[in-house]
């Protein structure tokens, strides 16, 4: 499973880059705001920053809501680094725009998917990845990791090249929810990412290596 990281803060990147276990980065409108990143300039060279850190995909997101707008702000964005993935909301003129960019081999991350449905339309149109957001569905009483077992089924019987791209992870169960599942891609936090690392067992048995290290050698 690639583990990409979802945040558009640059500190946090360059964090998860060094533990080696980073396949790409996404961030969304909201993400960018949260760190100040505002006017266009200024989100265009954040995003060449992020592809500066990272080896793999980056998803820049489109704020136009129309067919045009989408795709002049799409090529603007993939014309910015060959990491560029175009990230298109799931409506209806985001799947117009994600078959266009499909058909001119530009790389698109279709958002905000919350049923089987949506996933299937956007693999038809050709998204190179689609987001089901788990963690807001959770927040509804609904269930995310049910909607990855719907879309992964419905996606096995057609060989459909679009990636599942599992988005609004909160925790590190759902990693591993995901993992168990064989999802193709997860995009979380760092502190879902670095919580996988904990255990007190771990913590409690190095401490004592080290101690006994350190008796054993003591006056060596
Ligand atoms: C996905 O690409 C989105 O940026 C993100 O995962 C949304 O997560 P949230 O529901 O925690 O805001």
């Amino acid at each position: 499973m690639k583990f990409f990281i979802d945040t558009a803060n640059l500190a946090q990147i360059e964090e998860a880059q060094k533990l080696g276990i980073l396949d790409g980065v996404t961030t969304n409108p909201s993400l960018m705001a949260k760190e100040g990143i505002v006017g266009k300039e200024t989100v265009l060279n954040h995003y060449k920053a992020i592809c500066d850190i990272v080896d793999g995909d980056v998803s820049a997101e489109v704020i136009a809501v129309d067919f045009d707008g989408m795709v002049k702000e799409g090529e603007e964005l993939a014309s910015l680094h060959p990491q560029i993935v175009v990230k298109i909301p799931m409506i209806k003129e985001g799947l117009k725009a994600i078959k266009y960019f499909s058909e001119k081999n530009i790389k698109t991350n279709c958002t905000l998917i919350f049923s089987a449905g949506q996933a299937l339309l956007a693999a038809k149109a050709g998204a190179t990845y689609i987001s089901p957001f788990i963690g807001r569905l959770d927040d509804i009483s609904s269930s995310g990791m049910h909607l990855i077992n719907e879309i992964k089924e419905i996606y096995n019987h057609y060989k459909f090249d679009t990636q599942i791209l599992a988005a609004s992870v909160r925790h590190t169960m759902h990693i591993i929810e995901c993992a168990k599942l064989g999802v193709d891609v997860m995009t979380g936090p760092l502190s879902a990412i670095t919580g996988l690392l904990k255990h007190p067992l771990t913590d409690s048995g190095l401490k004592t290596f080290l101690e006994d290290h350190k008796k054993s050698n003591a006056g060596n």
